[in-house]
């Protein structure tokens, strides 16, 4: 189907586009009352994610309310490890609780390679229905976590700050560190592939827990799987998200992906010089900027926007906005990036 706004994959394309396009990573959520509207009608987060219906309902929320140019798929990055064999719990106000983890080569004998159509087909069907309820409006984001920080929650249980077991685990026992990555990548890019059959236009990796690897070791237990996925994708543009990844951004210019999610400590003219013109760059307001007056908002969207130049560049902020921020103050942040960006180019 033709795309009304098809200005993300114009500029995936490198095209030069009239204006920036802009979303919000985690625009599908608390911030909007409308969402928690519907959440509280559900039995919990996780039933939320498998009712097709409400999930596509859900996701086209920020593209009536905040205006943004890209829908994301309403999931999360945990129904792998769920269809794996671990299945998550959504503690309110807490996050994600595991019951069971893996601690062992045993526990990973237990698990499987996910099988999409048998346990997974709700995320592909939610995505069929928000295409057709889209109507075409604006593209739709398929997602999945990075293989990495999948591990980390199947390991630790739980979120944490150290993540300090799954990260004992790459020294102690590396290559069953390697085994259970195998399965996630493997899993991810069935699940990937579905979503896209489904009618993603674009599918994002997120590495949200890349920032606290050390070089080496995000090279050998992160970036290499991310590597296999980016090449066994083919069918549409991918986008990599690795939060904190600094050291090892010189080394994801070899990735096969078209755009490079940045967080917000990343400096853009670095960046722009380590890229030049090999890959789409999206990002990266601090999401803390939105607790500020509008007026700060705009300058600091400003800076950004002049920073990264008009083309090859995608707004949204350095990583999820917060679930307290003012839907006004995050509406008031995309129309500034519309109006700013298109000003930019005249
Ligand atoms: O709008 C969107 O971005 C689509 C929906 C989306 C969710 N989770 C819904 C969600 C996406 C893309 C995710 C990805 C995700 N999930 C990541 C990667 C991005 C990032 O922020 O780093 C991670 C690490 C998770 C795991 C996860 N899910 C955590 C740690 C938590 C609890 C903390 C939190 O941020 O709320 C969740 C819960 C979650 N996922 C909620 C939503 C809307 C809130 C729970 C609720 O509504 O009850």
């Amino acid at each position: 189907m033709q795309l009304k706004n098809d200005l993300l994959l114009r500029t995936i394309r490198g095209e030069k586009t009239e204006r920036t396009p802009v979303w919000l990573m985690r625009q599908a959520g608390r911030i909007l009352p409308e969402y928690r509207a519907v959440r509280e009608k559900m039995h919990g987060f996780v039933e939320l994610v498998k009712n097709p219906e409400r999930a596509a309902e859900v996701t086209i929320q920020p593209v009536d309310i905040l205006g943004v140019d890209a829908a994301i798929i309403f999931s999360d990055i945990l129904v792998i490890p769920e269809a794996m064999g671990l299945p998550y719990e959504m503690v309110e106000k807490r996050g994600p609780y595991f019951p069971k983890t893996v601690r062992s080569a045993a526990d990973i004998d237990r698990l499987k390679v996910a099988d999409i159509s048998g346990d997974l087909a709700y995320t592909p069907e939610a995505i069929k229905v928000t295409k057709r309820e889209l109507d075409g409006r604006v593209p739709l984001i398929g997602f999945a976590g990075a293989p990495w920080t999948i591990f980390a929650y199947m390991v630790e249980g739980s979120g944490s700050k150290t993540f300090s077991r799954p990260r004992a685990m790459l020294y102690q026992e590396p290559e069953m560190a390697h085994r259970l990555l195998q399965m996630i990548t493997d899993s991810t890019i069935a699940y990937l592939k579905a979503q896209i059959a489904a009618g993603a236009d674009v599918v994002q990796v997120f590495d949200s827990w890349a920032g606290i690897l050390s070089t080496q070791q995000y090279a050998e237990f992160s970036l290499s799987y991310i590597a296999r996925i980016c090449d066994a994708i083919t069918e549409v543009p991918v986008t990599v998200f690795a939060k904190g990844a600094f050291t090892s951004m010189p080394d994801m210019n070899a990735l096969n992906c078209a755009t490079l999610g940045l967080d917000w400590n990343m400096d853009i003219p670095q960046m722009r010089a380590l890229f030049g013109e090999g890959k789409v760059l999206q990002g990266n307001l601090d999401p803390a900027a939105l607790y500020a007056d509008k007026a700060t908002i705009k300058k600091e969207t400003r800076q950004m926007l002049d920073a990264f130049g008009p083309y090859r560049h995608i707004a949204n902020l350095g990583h999820g906005v917060y679930p307290d921020i003012d839907p006004d103050k995050a509406k008031y942040f995309i129309e500034e990036v519309k109006e700013y960006s298109a000003e930019m180019r005249s």
